[in-house]
């Protein structure tokens, strides 16, 4: 895998093999794809990676980060507006589909769309057209689109947050992105090809790591996944520039044994995550007096979503 500046997937474990290998063979059609993965994990990286290896390359990659579309404006910024569609409406104005013409729309978050703006993209995907606001004609074009979520989306289906058309119709492809404590030596190798990187971006010489500085690396969970990796390298390459880093030079989350964070504690002897579920979920339930919208409540969940998990775990009521 070459290195690039900062674009091109580092990666040698097999799981992340497997996620290229599928990567470029979808890159070379135009099916829907669904990328899936824990915040930093890549997603984003991985849809320019399609696209660059796609006949779209020469075109446009228009990123949109779904959870950041204000819900009153999602129609009109994704579709665009006609003069006079709303107050404001000064000008016409083009959307992010009109301007992905012939390469890829990026919907990063999809599951924080609206359902109005939702079925508004299922017809888009279906037909080709959208409608501008304050257009009376569709207007088609030819738009790749590649959608990414760090939540699971089919539990937001199953609580009716997600349409289920819409679902199926971006999840013709999923890749599913592991988080970086997932890939088997891999941090080893991001961490030196992201110093070397950074390094040279900043005009330093790399640091280089000591075998226990690099055990501790590889035993640290990584929970903002490569993100958190490349920002830390920065912060090494600026702080131990040409210089030897031993374990106890390393930031104290990164140097600690990971401690028990959060209000619960995992006992020495671990424990099955499953029969805690039902024994909060019956515990809820009681506490509730067999009331399941006050018991879903009570365990921070909706309705639909604790229905989901009593059918699921075929919890007696
Ligand atoms: N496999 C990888 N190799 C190199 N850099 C990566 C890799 N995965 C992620 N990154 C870098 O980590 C950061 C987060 O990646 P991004 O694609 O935005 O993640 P996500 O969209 O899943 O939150 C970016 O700076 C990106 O360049
Ligand atoms: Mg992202």
């Amino acid at each position: 895998m070459k290195t690039g500046h900062g674009t091109t997937l580092i990666g040698e474990s097999p799981e992340m093999q497997a996620v290229l290998r599928a990567a470029r063979l979808v890159a070379a059609t135009d099916v829907p794809v669904l990328i899936e993965g824990e915040s930093g994990t890549g997603k984003e990286l991985l849809a320019r990676d399609v696209h660059r290896h796609s006949r779209r390359s020469g075109k446009a990659f228009i990123s949109v980060n779904c959870a950041a579309l204000p819900e009153a404006l999602a129609e009109s910024l994704l579709y665009g507006h006609r003069k006079g569609a709303f107050t404001g409406a000064i000008d016409h104005q083009q959307g992010y589909v009109g301007a992905a013409h012939g390469g890829i729309l990026f919907l990063d978050e999809v599951g924080e769309l609206s359902l109005p703006v939702q079925a508004k993209l299922l017809r888009f995907l279906e037909s080709g057209e959208f409608q501008p606001v304050g257009q009376a004609q569709p207007q088609s074009v030819d738009v790749r689109v590649i959608a990414a979520t760090n939540r699971c989306l089919e539990e937001r289906v199953r609580a009716g947050e997600f349409r289920e058309d819409l679902y199926y119709r971006l999840r013709v492809v999923p890749l599913e992105l592991p988080p970086l404590r997932q890939r088997q030596g891999d941090v080893g190798l991001l961490t030196e090809r992201l110093s070397a990187d950074l390094a040279a971006r900043h005009g330093l010489e790399a640091p280089r790591f000591t075998p226990a500085a690099r055990r501790r690396l590889e035993d640290y969970g990584w929970p903002g996944n490569v993100r958190e990796l490349r920002n830390f390298c920065e912060r090494m390459v600026v702080l131990f520039g040409g210089r030897v880093v031993d374990a106890g030079n390393l930031p104290a989350e990164i140097r600690r044994p990971q401690p028990a964070t959060g209000r619960f504690r995992l006992p020495a002897g671990g424990l099955s995550l499953q029969a805690l579920e039902v024994d909060m979920i019956r515990q809820a339930l009681q506490q509730a007096g067999g009331n399941r919208s006050r018991a879903a409540r009570l365990l921070g969940l909706t309705r639909d979503t604790l229905l989901y998990r009593i059918r699921k775990h075929a919890i007696e009521a």
